[in-house]
């Protein structure tokens, strides 16, 4: 959707993001910003912080950030152009209906035409399922009790029998071929060419956090191999950080987050009111999606089948959980399969009663692993206990390891010194585990991110002291960033700073990423302290001297970095060579020249 930037900007201007955020958060003011409880995750303390002068918000716990504009996305759950409508309709703005036209289309990056394409795609099955041809499709979700609603809700369609309808229909929409195929809705075929991927299924439009259709699952209607065909991962479908209805989930403001295999029991759950369900998408959980969401809950509640693939996934995903830190606990729906069984059966209060008894995860895990031991054997229930033994090692916190050593000891009979002894016996052999520890990232990699660290901590800077920037163009120009995202907000903020008119918050909405967004709203909303901190003790000049040499510090650091990126890419590319050239001159003379940062 395309409105010009300047109307975008008079929006966001009309509507102070205090005023706004107000109405939704309570705020209070705290030196010159505002804090409150952040909405976007659970919290007892105010992490959540709203500054007027730069009208961004930024919560330093769970990281969501933006401007006027990404806040009603967030919080509403809109779309950008919805956003915008609700706060032009506020300030009194009129909107111009953006038509359709070739011309707008041009102007879309591929990762927008390929939205595009998945959104009509959508529309497309979601008009198929209501037509005479689509009415199998319409008794199976009817068979499965669905209600019109919950397939309104969750934009069910239907794919036809015809095996290129849909790539019909969106050629005559505009879409080339490639693009078709490469949003991951057709398949090309040297001997057939492109066709349609999905036939006479029903359909599930996945959809990221911003409710923007993302990719497709789809169902055999009865029986059939394979049950759940799904798209491809391409460039819009990243299966491994996204989750199944988490664009309803994110807001539901239930104290935890409902983690399930199947996409029929995500909408069975919402449509029984538990809206806080998600599922992964036909693939394992990850730790990208555990990430995802601990933005959303603290806490996790495992819904896997009950066979051994399940409990098997579950065991994986606790894992998963404990390494982001979230607590999960885990859902037994005996003698139901899944979520889906267990609520047509029983129903929704008999599904709360085992939300409330789910089990702790530890003890799940150690059930489990009792099935593989004979516990009538003596010999069998000591290497049981040995077992469980070298699990408790894991907790390095000894109130929570006395707290597992009682329920299990009381669990299975034992005295509670003897397995006290037990665990310090392994303690001793094999270590007390220390707290998860992350596996060191490759040299490269950890090269990227201490470049990616200067590149951000100079764009702070210049945010918070933008006269600064006239002293060190000479040296420093946006190529200079290699980080791709570091360096367009370098381009914006240095022409901003050039017309002396600097906006961090006009920066961010022209970015379309949510976690763009966030990335720039976290580097313009840092604050370097001891630039408002005035010495009360008269080592004024030291300070100031060691602020220069910070500063400096930085300068050279992005320079460096960037020249040997420049030498890295030298070999195959022209311009880089020319680049490096130039950039050793610089780097020598900055390195040499005092930057006064009066
Ligand atoms: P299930 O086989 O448990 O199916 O797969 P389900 O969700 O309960 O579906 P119904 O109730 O039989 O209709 C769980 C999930 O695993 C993925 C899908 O995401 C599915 O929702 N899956 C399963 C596939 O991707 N492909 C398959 O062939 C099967
Ligand atoms: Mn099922």
């Amino acid at each position: 959707m395309y409105y010009p930037e300047e109307l975008v900007e008079e929006i966001r201007q009309k509507n102070d993001i205090v005023d706004i955020i107000s109405g939704y958060v309570s705020l209070k003011r705290k030196g010159g910003n505002y804090f409150g409880l952040c909405p976007f995750h659970n919290e007892k303390t105010g992490s959540f912080s709203v500054s007027q002068n730069k009208q961004m918000y930024y919560c330093f716990g769970c990281g969501a950030g933006g401007n006027v504009i990404t806040f009603i996305m967030n919080y509403e759950n809109y779309t950008f152009g919805e956003a915008l409508r609700l706060l032009a309709d506020r300030a009194g703005v009129e909107l111009p209906e953006i038509e359709d036209s070739k011309e707008n289309r041009e102007k879309e990056t591929k990762r927008q035409k390929l939205l595009e394409i998945n959104k009509e795609a959508a529309k497309y099955f979601y008009y198929q399922l209501r037509m005479p041809q689509g009415s199998i499709g319409l008794q199976y979700f009817q068979k499965r009790q669905l209600t019109e609603d919950t397939m309104k809700q969750f934009g069910l369609g239907f794919s036809n029998k015809t095996s290129n309808d849909l790539v019909q229909y969106l050629r005559s929409k505009g879409f080339s071929d490639e693009l078709i195929r490469d949003s991951g809705v057709a398949v090309f075929h040297e001997k057939y060419g492109l066709n349609d991927k999905f036939w006479n299924r029903v359909m599930f439009p996945i959809q990221d956090s911003n409710h923007r259709v993302i990719g497709f699952g789809g169902r055999v209607l009865g029986e059939g191999e394979p049950k759940y065909l799904n798209s491809p991962e391409t460039q819009i479908f990243d299966k491994s950080r996204n989750l199944y209805g988490l664009n309803f989930a994110r807001t539901s403001r239930k104290n935890n987050i409902i983690l399930c295999e199947g996409y029929m029991d995500v909408i069975a759950m919402h449509q029984a009111g538990f809206t806080q369900a998600v599922a992964s998408l036909g693939t394992a959980f990850t730790s990208g999606q555990a990430n995802l969401l601990r933005r959303y809950a603290q806490n996790v509640i495992l819904s896997y089948d009950s066979d051994g693939a399940g409990v098997k996934a579950a065991l994986r995903a606790i894992g998963i959980l404990k390494e982001a830190g979230l607590s999960g606990k885990v859902l037994n729906l005996e003698p139901y399969k899944d979520p889906d069984e267990f609520i047509k059966n029983l129903g929704p209060e008999e599904f709360q009663k085992r939300l409330d008894q789910a089990e702790n995860c530890f003890l799940f895990e150690i059930r489990m692993l009792e099935k593989n031991y004979d516990l009538s054997d003596p010999d069998s229930k000591t290497r049981f206990l040995t077992e469980i033994a070298k699990k408790l090692c894991g907790f390095s916190e000894e109130v929570e390891r006395e707290n597992y050593i009682e329920a299990v000891a009381q669990k299975y009979y034992i005295g509670r010194d003897s397995l006290r002894k037990l665990v310090v016996g392994q303690a001793a052999r094999e270590g007390m585990t220390k707290e998860y520890v992350r596996p060191k990232a490759p040299k490269g990699q950890k090269q990227q991110e201490k470049g990616d660290q200067v590149q951000r901590l100079l764009l702070t800077w210049l945010v918070e002291v933008p006269q600064l920037y006239h002293k060190i163009k000479v040296y420093i120009s946006p190529q200079d960033f290699t980080n791709s995202l570091y360096r367009q907000v370098a381009e914006m903020l240095f022409e901003d700073i050039e017309k002396g008119n600097v906006n961090p918050a006009a920066i961010i909405s022209r970015f379309e990423e949510e976690e763009e967004q966030r990335d720039i709203a976290r580097l313009f909303h840092t604050k370097l302290d001891f630039l408002d901190e005035e010495s009360e003790d008269g080592n004024g000049m030291e300070e100031k001297a060691e602020r220069e040499k910070a500063f400096h510090d930085i300068l050279v650091k992005v320079k460096k970095n960037a020249y040997e990126a420049d030498v890295r890419a030298s070999g195959t590319d022209l311009a880089a060579m020319q680049r490096m050239v130039d950039g050793k001159v610089a780097l020598a003379q900055l390195e040499k020249t005092h930057i006064s940062i009066d």
